[in-house]
């Protein structure tokens, strides 16, 4: 088939790619010359595993525009992939989304699927489809159907083209028919519904992922009251097939481009409904504050960060990627450097999108070494591979006060406990083998 994929950004590019994979003929529309000079040279936009291989492997099937004309006047289907940000009331901003319905509107010359695969409201695709009859030029037939996407940055790949299940929301047979065709190669299951439930089913289950996420993070918190171990709880809990063992580790909260947002729209269109969604009104809440909980437990040790020596490891929102929207990194480090903190950071992709940020406040570190040098406090807010396997010893080593606290428990307690270091971690008891942490600290 002839596919069109309006938008390269995680959504748009990652489908295009697939569907290409696939044996479609996939063209790509992006308003942004430049990425789509840097598309044709094949090259991907974004650091996203695996991506750029299939963007060589299939580029005889993959072509990038900024034309609309090219991308819309004749495909069989066209995807809208564009973004959906947050606007400042935590509502979805549909505009590009909207821009795109209006422009290939204008353009398209013969039947067409416009496939909605941007998170967006219930309702959205309706407006779509009207958008588009109030603005078609030729007399073409039009169906508009809603197919959300459950791709996680880093696996975002292989998450299409494995996906647990395709959601369809479709209104005519033709429709479904040539859904069918275009996932016709992929074998994964179906569910069939409504548009609206489909538009439903992308939030709900972000939110309900983004829920899991913040109980454990309560329990957790609990967990350090009363003595007990949250990995132990969660690994209790998810062995129990109706709960499930994933999405359960405790951390220093949710980030990335999607349950921040996607909890405060679906919250956001509750409110517009006359209704309250209480349980994600307090998965927002309980994240919020659990991105500081770091430095709640730093305040055992500080008064204040002023003049303190502090080492982060990791800046991104999760390892494997380079993106660090809504990362706790970025709540975290302006604090620090807000209360005159010494800070020295380390991340093995992430850094240089930090470092547009914050050009000259840090000092940006080649290794895990290096940060921890000297530090009197170092913080983990990233679960990197290299952190998870760095050798704890170290900080005792290099560091001038070996205080460890850390937001993604890397590290075992039973391994923390034979280090000569003072150990925080989330949900867990703190290991305490550097005696005069607490003094040398406070003495400042
Ligand atoms: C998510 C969804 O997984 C995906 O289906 C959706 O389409 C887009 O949003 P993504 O944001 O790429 O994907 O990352 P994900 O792996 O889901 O992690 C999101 C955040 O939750 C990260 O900050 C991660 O650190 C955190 N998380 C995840 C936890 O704190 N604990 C967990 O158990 C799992």
């Amino acid at each position: 088939m002839k596919i069109s994929v309006a938008g390269t950004g995680y959504v748009g590019l990652v489908t295009a790619v697939c569907l290409a994979e696939k044996g479609h003929l996939v063209t790509c529309f992006d308003i942004d010359k430049n990425k789509i000079e840097y598309m044709t040279e094949g090259k991907a936009p974004i650091f996203e595993q695996g991506l750029e291989e299939l963007m060589i492997k299939n580029k005889d099937r993959i072509k990038y525009t900024s034309d609309h004309d090219e991308a819309y006047r004749h495909p069989d289907v066209i995807v809208i992939g564009v973004g959906t940000p947050e606007k400042k009331d935590g509502s979805a901003n549909l505009q590009y989304v909207y821009d795109v319905s209006r422009q290939l509107a204008q353009t398209i010359e013969n039947d067409c699927t416009v496939i909605v695969k941007s998170t967006v409201p219930v309702g959205t695709s309706d407006k779509v489809e009207q958008l588009i009859r109030d603005n078609l030029k030729h007399h073409v037939n039009i169906e508009v159907v809603s197919n959300p996407e459950f791709l996680s940055q880093g696996t975002a790949i292989k998450d299409t083209l494995n996906a647990s299940r395709i959601v369809l929301g479709v209104e005519t047979p033709r429709a479904l028919e040539v859904m069918k065709q275009m996932y016709s190669e992929f074998n994964i299951p179906y569910v069939i519904t409504n548009r609206n439930s489909a538009e439903m089913i992308k939030y709900a289950a972000n939110d309900f992922l983004a829920l899991k996420i913040s109980y454990i993070n309560e329990i957790a918190n609990l967990c350090e009251l009363v003595g007990a171990n949250v990995e132990d709880v969660a690994r209790g809990m998810g062995m129990d097939p109706r709960i499930g063992g994933r999405f359960l580790n405790a951390g220093i909260g949710y980030g990335g481009s999607c349950f921040p947002k996607d909890t405060k729209a679906l919250h956001w269109l509750a409110k517009f409904n006359d209704c309250e969604l209480k349980t994600i009104k307090a998965a927002i809440e309980v994240n919020e504050n659990q991105k500081l909980r770091l430095i709640t437990k730093a305040r055992k040790y500080f008064d204040s960060f002023h003049n303190i020596n502090i080492a982060v490891l990791g800046l991104t929102f999760k390892p494997g990627t380079d993106d660090l929207r809504e990362a706790p990194s970025l709540d975290n480090i302006p604090v620090f450097l807000e209360e005159g903190a010494k800070v020295k950071v380390w991340d093995p992709i992430g850094a240089n999108n930090f470092r547009r940020k914050f050009p000259s406040e840090i000092m940006y570190c080649e290794s895990i070494e290096e940060t921890i040098k000297d530090a009197e406090v170092c913080f983990i807010f990233t679960e990197w591979p290299e952190i998870r396997q760095f050798d704890i010893d170290k900080y005792g080593k290099l560091m001038k006060n070996p205080l460890v606290i850390d937001g993604r428990n890397c590290y075992a307690l039973e391994l923390a406990g034979e280090a000569r270091i003072v150990y925080e971690s989330i949900g867990r008891k703190t290991i305490s083998n550097y005696k005069n942490a607490y003094s040398v600290v406070t003495s400042k």
